[in-house]
């Protein structure tokens, strides 16, 4: 819980929760990420039209210290206090372009090496659903070989590592989105079969289903489907559609009738309110059922041209609330274990009084996943660079020389904290990306922080 120290009237310092608190401040005290309350003075002695708003932009900060405002109230619940006397730092400056961008990483690292393994196996297979729509576009019949060939590189990736291809799935581009989506709802998919139990043949049937459920949108107009807004009712029809195309192009390839059931009933509801034939409950086939979950978390947590895709925690919650009517408990209970407690992209606040972001679950242990350390809350800055760093190395062992053992204390909504959710996103695709690159900066990208002074 933040907390501030404020001096009582006795001259004790209390600690007080900063919850619904108001706290008045000198200007030259102000600094970004401040939420301010009221100013103080006469409105003609500041620029701004609106009293109450985050103070986010080094403009407005440089406008208001240089206006004739005396003082001014913050509201601690919606931004940061002022720095305790033993901070250092002076001001949450905006990040730091390195921090947002250099990221290094241990060309032989294990998880450099997974990461690239994904990376390849997502490119390769998002060239071929692209071919694949190509060819439904013109009429031609889907080829199931190379379909086969690739869910089974997709299941073998999960075998290997669940969690490297469904974090690198995540990334699309506007270009890519309708390849690189069936590409993660079919790793997702693989991946909920297997949490479920299934067979490595009913594994693969899933990654097949996910492979192809939307390939119906290969006949849809592109223009629809790529609108960077609401769609009109009419156009909402059109699109609707591409569960039943899709179902008549796959007929004259796919002999597998589960697999089509799938890809025709992928936006059925468990309450009838679903298309294309208003199938109810237990009369849409579980591996429907499982589509629709892994379409509804992919879809609602990729950006798109009109609106900013859900943080994975924040989309997790929403899902549990359509449990019943739209999507089945069971499955997506399931589903949540798959994703881990801490799902790839959460924030999550460690036992050092940092925030981090989720980079990968740690498949033995859904409570220590790899993370992106970038924030360090006693001091309200960014730290120098973001740190790659495996949980699971950071617990106490007597080998790690007694070091502190470095956890999450729990996971932090976004929307509290005073930068753009667009900052987690891009900590945690450049983490991805970095890995890319050869350069061993052993500094920066620190194996084991529990083993330093933190
Ligand atoms: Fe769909
Ligand atoms: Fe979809």
């Amino acid at each position: 819980m933040r907390q501030c120290m404020a001096i009582a009237s006795n001259g004790r310092l209390l600690c007080k929760k900063v919850r619904f608190m108001l706290k008045k401040i000198a200007v030259d005290q102000l600094r970004l990420g401040m939420y301010i309350h009221s100013l103080g003075g006469a409105w003609i002695h500041h620029p701004f039209w609106r009293s109450q708003f985050l103070l986010d932009t080094a403009k407005d900060l440089q406008q208001l210290r240089a206006s004739k405002i005396p003082e001014l109230w913050i509201d601690l619940r919606r931004g940061l206090d002022v720095f305790s006397p033993t901070h250092t730092a002076t001001s949450l400056d905006p990040m730091p372009e390195h921090t947002a961008s250099a990221h290094t990483l241990a060309e032989n690292s294990p998880l450099a090496l997974e990461l690239a393994q994904a990376r390849q196996l997502c490119e390769q297979a998002r060239e071929a659903v692209q071919d694949m729509f190509q060819e439904a576009r013109m009429g031609k019949a889907i080829d199931v070989n190379t379909c086969t060939a690739l869910v089974q590189e997709i299941s073998d990736s999960l075998a290997k590592n669940p969690d490297a291809l469904i974090s690198v799935a995540r990334l699309k581009t506007a270009d890519t989105y309708t390849y690189m989506h069936s590409v993660a709802v079919s790793a997702l998919m693989a991946a909920l079969a297997r949490q479920l139990g299934y067979s490595e043949e009913q594994v693969q049937q899933a990654a097949l289903a996910g492979l192809l459920h939307d390939v119906g949108k290969a006949r849809a107009d592109i223009e629809i489907l790529n609108k960077p807004g609401a769609l009109t009712d009419a156009e909402f029809e059109h699109i609707k559609q591409h569960p039943v195309t899709g179902y008549r192009l796959l007929q004259k390839s796919v002999a597998d009738t589960l697999v089509l059931d799938a890809c025709l009933h992928h936006h059925e509801r468990l309450d009838g309110k679903g298309y294309p034939d208003g199938l109810k409950g237990t009369q849409i086939s579980e591996l429907a059922r499982m589509a629709a979950i892994c379409d509804v978390y992919d879809a609602i947590t990729s950006d798109r041209p009109y609106k900013r895709g859900w943080s994975p925690a924040i989309a997790l919650r929403h899902m549990s609330q359509w449990c019943g009517n739209h999507l089945d408990e069971r499955l997506f209970r399931a589903f949540v274990k798959t994703l881990g407690v801490y799902p790839v992209g959460s924030l999550v606040r460690l036992s050092n009084q940092e925030l981090a972001v989720v980079f990968a679950p740690c498949a033995e242990n859904t409570l220590v996943p790899k993370v992106v350390r970038f924030f360090d809350i006693d001091n309200c800055c960014w730290l120098r660079q973001p740190v790659l760093t495996d949980l699971r190395e950071c617990q106490v062992q007597p080998s790690n020389g007694g070091g502190d053992a470095l956890s999450i204390i729990r996971r932090e909504d976004p929307n509290t904290w005073p930068f753009d959710c667009q900052v987690l996103e891009d900590l945690w695709q450049n983490a991805c990306q970095a890995s890319h690159y050869a350069e061993d900066d052993s500094q920066h990208w620190l194996a084991c922080p529990a083993l330093l002074a933190v």
